[in-house]
């Protein structure tokens, strides 16, 4: 059988296996599907096949494994490392149809959930009960749980409630040869033999695909308050953040946006909020509290004002309305579209030990000047999680191509000399590989090229990610 008659079989095959109009070849919608927010890249699968349910996922992964064809794991396609792109062809296999909530438990306080569920809608339902699943993405409005699990995702309020891990309790997964396991136990503890689920969670769709996953839920918090603090200088802005735990206070969000992420952001969106933005504010810093008791809250933020006075923060704006809140929020999730809508650009997802923001801040500018890239920093400052955007600016394509990956090291290897690493929640995917010898040493990459082995032995799973 030549080429062309054995994809024409398998395609046959996948159709049984899915139905017809759920295996797709349309070259038009195979491209939809070979791009997601990484940059520009483009990588389609050779075919996209869309299962309703698990053992269609099984059964696909069983036939791939029979017939070594790659199959790439696609969420909503709103990553940040190429994890979903199928950069060996082969087969996409979206988990689209997958999008049903299954139970919420509101006495055990706990949602079991299919992957294509949207984060916002999950957030949205549980809440209608009183209750809350706290990881929130920027993409939340159409990112979807899968994907969170897959990159472990964060998002402002992971500052105070933990990221998308911290919520996992148990996770039905489909292995790269059909087999179908349960990670754990529906229960807040659990000491019972290797932690499976955890090693699922944020393994980016290389060890396994999740077809259902139990999420543990909190009751929703009942006030919140939020402020916007200017800041003359970016570092000041930085310093503060650590500076307020050890007040005492544990904001629910924490974020960091130099003065180029706001005025993007600002530019880009239509009906921007007005903010009362001088020319000395450099940087800001948007900080929640969250709870039960509103004076609690007031105290917090007081406590707040008084320490932000001695890092030369301005005067601070409270939203004082709903509307208010969500206009800075909205404003505050739209920065990353904003910059890439500005410039070619990459981002870099590092992550510090909170005190040492400034000197990762301080260092990134260093070695900007050093390497000729312009960068606009944001992100959730009180995890130390800091979003570098290299934008490409006046750099030469070659100065892009060749002495920008030098620089990327560069801030790399300061990040792991402060206690850092290179991903904080946006993952290594495809982009980010080549730098995990920063992190890791030979002998921990290769214990984890091993589990990658005992999972994925034929290496068919979301090939070409996190492993060169
Ligand atoms: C954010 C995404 C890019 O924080 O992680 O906006
Ligand atoms: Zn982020």
């Amino acid at each position: 059988m030549n080429r062309w008659e054995k994809r024409k079989e398998h395609i046959e095959s996948l159709k049984a296996i899915c139905g017809e109009e759920n295996v797709i070849v349309n070259e038009e919608v195979l491209l939809e599907y070979g791009s997601d927010h990484t940059e520009d890249l483009s990588f389609p699968p050779q075919v996209l096949v869309k299962p309703g349910d698990t053992q269609e996922v099984a059964n696909v992964m069983k036939f791939a494994f029979e017939n070594d064809i790659p199959v790439t794991p696609i969420g909503a396609l709103t990553g940040l490392s190429g994890g979903a792109l199928s950069i060996f062809g082969g087969i996409g296999l979206s988990l689209e149809r997958m999008n049903k909530i299954l139970k919420i438990d509101t006495e055990n306080m706990q949602v079991t959930t299919q992957p294509a569920v949207i984060t916002q809608v999950l957030q949205e339902e549980v809440a209608k009960l009183g209750l809350y699943y706290a990881p929130d993405p920027a993409s939340r409005g159409t990112c979807t749980i899968g994907g969170n699990l897959a990159e472990n995702s964060g998002g402002p309020r992971a500052v105070k409630y933990g990221v998308t891990k911290d919520f996992v309790l148990n996770l039905e997964v489909v292995l790269p040869n059909g087999e179908v396991i349960q990670t754990g136990a529906n229960t807040l503890k659990n000491s019972t033999g290797y932690n499976l689920t955890q090693l699922i969670v944020g393994s980016e769709g290389t060890l396994g695909i999740i077809t259902k996953a139990v999420l543990k839920l909190l009751p929703l918090p009942k006030q919140n308050l939020l402020m916007l603090v200017p800041f003359s200088s970016p570092i000041k802005a930085c310093e503060a953040v650590a500076a307020i735990f050890n007040a005492g206070i544990t904001p629910s969000a924490l974020e960091f946006m130099e003065r180029d992420a706001i005025d993007w952001t600002l530019d880009f969106v239509e009906e921007p909020p007005q903010l009362n933005i001088a020319d000395h504010h450099q940087a800001h810093l948007l900080i929640e509290v969250d709870g039960n008791n509103q004076e609690v809250l007031f105290s917090d933020c007081e406590k707040i004002a008084e320490v932000v006075q001695n890092f030369e923060a301005d005067e601070i704006m409270f939203a004082d309305y709903e509307a208010q809140k969500e206009a800075l929020w909205f404003l505050r999730r739209r920065v990353g579209e904003a910059v890439k809508a500005n410039s070619i650009y990459k981002e870099e997802d590092t992550v510090v030990p909170r005190f040492e923001l400034p000197k990762l801040l301080a260092g990134v500018k260093l070695i900007g000047e050093k390497y000729g890239f312009k960068s606009v920093c944001y992100g959730h400052a009180g995890d130390g999680n800091l979003h570098i955007n290299i934008v490409k600016a006046n750099m030469t394509d070659q100065q892009w191509k060749e002495d920008l990956p030098k620089g990327i090291r560069e801030l790399f290897e300061l990040t792991v000399k402060l206690g850092g690493t290179i991903s904080g929640e946006h993952g290594i995917g495809y982009v980010q590989k080549s730098y995990m010898d920063i992190p890791f040493s030979p002998i921990e990459l290769n214990l984890m090229k091993q589990i990658k082995q005992v999972f994925d032995p034929k290496g068919i799973l979301n090939p070409g990610k996190i492993w060169e």
